[in-house]
């Protein structure tokens, strides 16, 4: 199949090695972001941050978070151009969705008249709370269209890309206590140029299952 968006999720890929003098440019990067904010959520409660990281000392923390396990993703982190830690809202509060309200309103997407209405969406959140009264699962699960769309943002900007799960949480939690503040990070991104002699992914066929096995049409 030809067609530019095809092309473009073809020829990304998840790349194994950085070249560490290659940096994403700040006109890409404010795509990028701008990408992240654009990005759908369930009931439109963006119940996200994304933390970038782009100073040493930032890495540097970021490179100790890996002291315990996911080792195999610690490279990238001084040799990529910056990393997006996609962070999810522990608790997803009525205040928190009237914010959301109230900037629908401001941006004429809703009338102050529907106010009440709109915050009848909240039950949403209430059905996948949690013993503990968190939103995590839910929250956790908006971050990765964010993901998606971030990933198909930078195949068009040809910017490399490794998504990391392989992420210690736990100790992003302490590392980055100020940053996260109620926030907890599941997965991160990191992005840049890969190394053009030692990165095994790159120009490696794509490889995904056929077109039968996963499309159903009925
Ligand atoms: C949610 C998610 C988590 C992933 N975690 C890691 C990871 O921790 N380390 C890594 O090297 N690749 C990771 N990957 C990359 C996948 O292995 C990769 O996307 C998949 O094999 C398909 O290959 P492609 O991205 O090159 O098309 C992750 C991908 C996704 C979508």
């Amino acid at each position: 199949m030809t067609h530019a968006i095809i092309e473009d999720l073809t020829q990304r890929y998840t790349a194994k090695k950085y070249n560490p003098s290659k940096k994403v440019s700040p006109e890409d990067l404010a795509v990028l972001l701008e990408a992240l904010r654009l990005s759908a959520s369930s009931i439109n409660s963006q119940p996200w941050k994304f933390i970038v990281i782009e100073s040493d000392e930032a890495k540097q923390r970021m490179h100790d978070s890996f002291a315990e396990k996911f080792q195999f993703n610690q490279p990238h982190i001084k040799a990529c151009s910056h990393i997006i830690l996609f962070a999810n809202k522990i608790c997803y509060t009525k205040q928190d969705y009237d914010v959301v309200i109230n900037q629908s309103i401001a941006d004429n997407r809703m009338s102050p008249e529907n106010r009440a209405m709109a915050a009848g969406a909240y039950s949403f959140v209430e059905s996948s709370q949690d013993a503990q009264g968190n939103h995590t699962e839910w929250t956790r699960a908006q971050t990765y269209i964010a993901l998606g769309n971030a990933l198909h943002t930078l195949a068009r900007l040809k910017i490399d890309s490794t998504t990391m799960e392989g992420i210690d949480n736990k100790l992003l939690k302490e590392i980055f206590a100020q940053e996260l503040d109620g926030y907890e990070c599941h997965v991160a991104l990191a992005i840049g140029y890969h190394d053009d002699k030692d990165d095994y992914n790159f120009g490696q066929p794509k490889s995904r299952l056929a077109k039968e096995q996963v499309i159903h049409v009925i």
